[in-house]
């Protein structure tokens, strides 16, 4: 018997549907080439959903996702719910509730591929970052004290723990020796200005350091982070940093690797069940107009099957994108590959076949 994996699909608003689909295409092809089954079951989840049932995210839905052994998401965010109600109970939900406590994402230029840097290509530009996923700014810790007044504070607090930091520091330095190319982890923080916070971060990297001889440490501060990623990115092999930093450091990372088009993205829990998302937005503007570029859903659907341990798939579908970025498609943007987003999908089928 072949080994079946049972994925929840998530396909949420605008364009997520869409790129989903290909992505869905793509896996089915590696699948059957690669000897494993894959059984999809689709949850509606997402703005339309809500506005019709009021469902954000049910338990029933929750517990029903807990049986699968991978989430594969498009995109949420619906311009008719007020911002934060959708990102907020489903997404960052799904995370948390799902201690997906790694967020993976790669910053890799492929050949073909125009970059905004000038004088930098794909030698120069391949890179990790390992973002925290549950801590920090986005811990939800904080309140407001006479809001709507004249006296109104606001406290919104950073959580970092021990164990929080840790785990994700510990993560990065095996990810980068797995990796094994230039092995050297970058802390990317505040140690000047959130003395606290990021004395943390540093004691443990430097703790946990020790337990890795074979990786080079470095540490830069996150506005410094920002200046080297567009003069050198080359300096970087996997940057380790907390939540809100990821957070913004990875949507640079999407524009030096050529735009959200092709930007993918990993939400892991190494010990439970981990969710595979494209970086971009639900894109609402493009929304059925079969123009959006799926190439960032099927790489992320590459990286779910390395995390599932189908690591000869995977490869098959890296292959199958840089094919189609090196020979055919014009430009990431969406309107202007030259290409639907259904071709786009059928090409890398193709590629994959042979
Ligand atoms: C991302 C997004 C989310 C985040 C939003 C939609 C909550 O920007 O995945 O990077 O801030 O994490
Ligand atoms: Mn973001």
């Amino acid at each position: 018997m072949s080994k079946e994996y049972k994925i929840a699909v998530v396909p949420g608003d605008g364009t997520g549907p869409e790129v989903v689909a290909e992505g869905i295409k793509v896996l089915e092809t590696v699948a059957d080439k690669y000897g494993f089954s894959l059984k999809f079951t689709h949850y509606p989840l997402g703005g339309d959903h809500y506005r019709a049932t009021g469902e954000i995210l049910s338990d029933e839905t929750v517990a029903a996702l807990t049986a699968s052994d991978a989430i594969y998401l498009g995109a949420i965010g619906h311009p008719d719910v007020k911002p934060g109600i959708l990102e907020k109970g489903i997404l960052l939900n799904l995370r948390f509730h799902f201690d997906q406590y790694v967020n993976l994402r790669p910053v890799k230029l492929y050949e073909g591929v125009d970059t905004p840097l000038k004088d930098k290509g794909p030698e120069d530009i391949d890179f990790v970052v390992v973002r925290e996923n549950t801590e920090g700014l986005y811990a939800g810790a904080g309140g407001f004290l006479k809001r709507g007044t004249p006296d109104e504070v606001a406290v919104q607090e950073s959580i970092n723990t021990r164990k929080g930091v840790e785990r994700c520091i510990r993560y990065a330095f095996e990810y980068c020796r797995k990796r094994d190319k230039a092995k050297k982890l970058t802390l990317c923080g505040k140690t000047n200005v959130l003395t606290f916070a990021f004395d943390l971060w540093e004691r443990t990297f430097n703790e946990v350091a020790k337990e890795y001889p074979d990786i080079e440490t470095d540490y830069a501060h996150v506005d410094a982070i920002c200046m080297w990623m567009v003069k050198n990115p080359e300096w970087f092999d996997v940057i380790v940093t907390d939540n809100m930093f990821g957070d913004i450091i990875t949507d640079l990372g999407a524009m030096i690797q050529g735009g959200m088009g092709i930007a993918a993205g990993a939400n892991i829990n190494p010990e439970g069940l981990s969710m595979f998302e494209p970086i971009g937005g639900s894109a609402p503007k493009y929304t059925g107009k079969g123009i959006i570029n799926p190439l960032a859903a099927i790489s992320s659907a590459q990286l779910m099957l390395e995390t599932l341990g189908e690591e000869k798939a995977a490869s098959a579908i890296e292959a199958g994108v840089i094919k189609v970025l090196r020979d055919d498609i014009k430009e990431v943007a969406a309107g202007r590959m030259g290409f639907t987003t259904k071709e786009i999908g059928d090409l890398v089928v193709e590629y994959v076949q042979n």
